[in-house]
């Protein structure tokens, strides 16, 4: 009987192991309905809500159409990289990642951006909206206005296309503030970096109303900061920052 219930138990034990082993083996089913798909988010104003400084057209154009564009295409990019996954495509996988860089980064920016503007009558849209904010600007750069000039120069300095960002750093305890540019739709994705607020540099931001006057646009854009939105992204997390990708899913 004991003979009996010790091979029954071993028989049951080997069962058990070779049950969790199979489990273990199966491949991680990652198909084409777990790829996610973002959509537009909406502007918090309407198109001509920051004329005269941006205009109504180029603010339909830029949201409606190249936004749109970077979702459309990262979602494309998403949904073959899902299938490549499926069907252990490595070497696709490793193509694709290129695109979703650039359409990743585009979507990233652009909703950050968005958010960082505000009508120039709105409160919002004052300095005064950031006052812990302009306390860390004003001892980097010894006050706004030298602050704005260091800003400017980044923006009017980029070559090509690019996006100029003031960023919060976090190294353990301490934290700073950093003007970067980055290339083409590279995000500010280092670890411990927040974008506080970000500034389109790409021609299709401005070529329409501005033509060549670069510097123009970068001039009258600190009347369109949305120095309340800086506020709170200095004073939050990374994730604060980039919760608005997760709301467009
Ligand atoms: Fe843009």
């Amino acid at each position: 009987m004991r003979g009996t219930l010790n091979a029954s138990v071993v028989l049951f034990s080997l069962l058990r192991t070779f049950t969790v082993l199979a489990s273990a083996q199966q491949p991680f089913q990652y198909g084409e309905m777990s790829a996610p798909q973002y959509t537009l988010p909406s502007l918090p104003y309407a198109y001509d809500a920051l004329e005269p400084h941006i205009s109504a057209q180029i603010m339909e154009l830029h949201h409606s159409k190249h936004h749109q564009t970077y979702i459309t295409n990262l979602n494309a990019a998403l949904k073959t990289q899902a299938e490549a996954v499926h069907s252990s495509d490595i070497t696709s996988q490793v193509s694709l990642q290129r695109a979703i860089k650039f359409n990743a980064g585009g979507h990233i920016n652009h909703s950050l951006f968005w958010q960082n503007l505000a009508p120039a009558s709105s409160s919002e849209a004052k300095s005064s909206a950031a006052p812990e904010l302009l306390r860390q600007i004003n001892s980097t750069w010894s006050d706004e206005d030298e602050f704005k000039e260091a800003f400017n120069a980044a923006l009017l300095g980029i070559q090509g296309s690019g996006w100029g960002w003031l960023i919060k750093v976090e190294v353990g305890k301490e934290q700073r503030l950093a003007i970067v540019t980055t290339k083409d739709q590279d995000p500010v994705v280092g670890m411990g970096e927040v974008p506080i607020f970000g500034v389109d540099m790409w021609e299709h931001a401005y070529y329409l109303q501005y033509q060549n006057g670069k510097a123009a646009y970068v001039k009258n854009i600190w009347n369109v900061i949305n120095w309340k939105t800086a506020e709170d992204r200095y004073l939050g997390s990374r994730a604060d920052a980039l919760s608005v990708l997760k709301a467009s899913i």
